[in-house]
């Protein structure tokens, strides 16, 4: 049976790196928020100027692409009948694993509370079941685990093609994984391109990761027979 699987990859979360734990504004934030930097996400609408400090600058600290890209993927009968499996991929080479019949927060400040507690704890229950797990892996490690038929990845930057043709085209195998951006700037490290078979362009324009993501899994869902 054909098992689509979604990973959102290089995706713009992270706790507070090391490197500026101890710039002021984000001790101060920490502070604040009675935690530790550990413990703390990396947010540009709080920690824009520490954010410049660091390397990849633009592809870090939006833990909002991921919060409306999980939601977009997880709030669509595809994901409700358990017919795609959901994974985020992150910039710090972190993997979580979205489990069955999850309900994500809608509220973007509940999300990062949910989060946080999962990078302290690693693993998110309720009700004895495992929502959220959280373990190390690069994007290698999590697509040698999934031992997909084909790996396809969305870029602006890719071959010219349209949606209906990359879901009908990953359709024809049985274990697809799609990969988009979880990232506002830049493109995919050439490491992580290398392990795609194919990358498609959809548009001439940079669109949001969520409306790729949201009108991919919407062709997959149409044109699954
Ligand atoms: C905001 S974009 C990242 C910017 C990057 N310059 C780009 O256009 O690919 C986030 C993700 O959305 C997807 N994306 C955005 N525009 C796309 C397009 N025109 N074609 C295919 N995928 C696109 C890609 O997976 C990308 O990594």
């Amino acid at each position: 049976m054909i098992k689509p699987i979604f990973v959102l990859a290089e995706a713009a979360l992270e706790t507070i790196p090391d490197e500026i734990r101890n710039d002021r504004t984000v001790v101060r934030y920490c502070k604040k928020k009675r935690k530790n930097a550990c413990e703390v996400l990396l947010d540009q609408s709080y920690h824009h100027k520490a954010i410049l400090k660091l390397k990849d600058y633009e592809k870090r600290g939006r833990p909002d692409i991921t919060h409306l890209s999980l939601l977009e993927a997880t709030c669509i009968p595809l994901y409700f009948e358990n017919r795609l499996k959901v994974y985020v991929h992150t910039i710090g080479d972190k993997i979580i694993e979205i489990g069955e019949n999850v309900r994500l927060p809608r509220v973007y400040e509940r999300f990062v509370g949910l989060i946080e507690k999962l990078y302290s704890k690693n693993v998110i229950v309720s009700s004895n079941k495992v929502l959220l797990r959280l373990y190390n892996g690069t994007l290698k490690d999590l697509i040698a685990k999934l031992k997909p038929s084909i790996v396809i990845g969305l870029s602006r930057l890719g071959k010219e093609s349209n949606l209906k043709n990359v879901a009908l085209f990953g359709l024809k195998y049985e274990r697809p994984i799609f990969i988009v951006g979880g990232f506002a700037k830049g493109t995919f490290k050439d490491e992580n391109k290398l392990l795609m078979d194919h990358i498609f362009s959809i548009s001439k324009y940079s669109l949001d990761a969520h409306i790729v993501v949201a009108r991919l899994l919407y062709e997959i869902e149409k044109n699954w027979i």
